[in-house]
């Protein structure tokens, strides 16, 4: 029999640390990332939040210091909701100010060093006036209405049908024949505009086609099976129409309830005034 050393003394301490990446390390963390945008500037000193030496802040696609950053600037929050994925070690947040010197949609994507709990990245979508349907004031209204709770545990789906789900949502965008298993009623929020206003009982997300197929590439996934969501941040092509073959920074959030899809939120960029359209 071989003794218990250094190698088992390695796999505890190994598993032991993966396990710093809990779900309630995740809410303590992405909570500290959301008073550090309300403050804005550098990271306070007392913030339970460490930034990883090799931080990388990325709005838009563009990767920028952090003084440059959305960060740098202290803005008033009236709504945020986050989910959590320990298995990628990330969070989600949305972040909804309507303040009048500045409103903005944020969608964020936190990523941590899943042994230091270290802030790794930021990645988010921010949309302001001139955005994709940008309306501050409708998102507000709209998303707090919203039921994102958590699912019992006999019926939460499985990361692999949350993110299908969520897939199928855009493949469909390029592929008519696929199949998107909705809900009904389901909700689509997209800039401040809510498809849920017409009938709330028998509302559907279905979409027409597009003039033309779109392949909807560069997506990014942070998907909390307790709440059935998934984010996907993923390049909208087409939409600019002063890029044709582009695509710009947008993000889709969708709640996934029994394998349907009950709501989806979309904020999309526009470099010039709601893409030109
Ligand atoms: C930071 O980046 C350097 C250079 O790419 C790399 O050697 C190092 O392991 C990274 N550190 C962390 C904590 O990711
Ligand atoms: C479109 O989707 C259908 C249904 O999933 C699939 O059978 C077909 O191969 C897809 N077409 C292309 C061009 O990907």
């Amino acid at each position: 029999m071989h003794p218990p050393t250094l190698l088992t003394a390695t796999a505890l301490l190994a598993s032991h640390d993966s396990a710093a990446c809990t779900r309630s390390s995740l809410t303590d963390a992405t909570a500290a990332y959301i008073a550090w945008q309300t403050s804005g500037g550098t990271l306070s000193s007392s913030s339970t939040l460490t930034l990883s030496a090799n931080l990388t802040i990325t709005e838009n696609d563009v990767v920028l210091p952090v003084a440059k950053s959305t960060l740098a600037q202290p803005i008033a929050i009236d709504f945020s909701r986050s989910f959590y994925d320990p298995v990628s070690c990330a969070s989600f947040t949305e972040l909804v100010s309507t303040a009048k010197t500045h409103p903005y949609v944020i969608h964020t994507h936190l990523f941590f060093d899943p042994d230091s709990l270290k802030l790794a990245s930021v990645d988010s979508v921010v949309t302001d006036d001139g955005d994709w349907v940008f309306d501050a004031a409708g998102y507000l209204k709209w998303t707090k209405q919203e039921k994102w709770d958590t699912i019992p545990e006999a019926r939460r789906n499985t990361r692999a049908v949350i993110k299908a789900a969520g897939d199928a949502y855009l493949d469909q965008w390029g592929n008519t024949s696929v199949s998107v298993p909705f809900a009904t009623p389901c909700a689509r929020l997209e800039g401040g505009a809510y498809t849920g206003e017409r009938s709330p009982t028998t509302n559907s997300c279905k979409m027409g086609a597009f003039p033309q197929p779109l392949k909807v590439a560069n997506r990014r996934y942070v998907i909390d099976e307790e709440v059935g969501a998934v984010s996907i941040f993923n390049g909208f092509p087409w939409l600019e129409k002063s890029k044709p073959d582009g695509a710009t920074p947008s993000s889709n959030q969708i709640r996934v309830e029994g394998g349907l899809i009950r709501y989806i939120h979309e904020i999309t960029v526009c470099e010039t005034k709601r893409c030109g359209r």
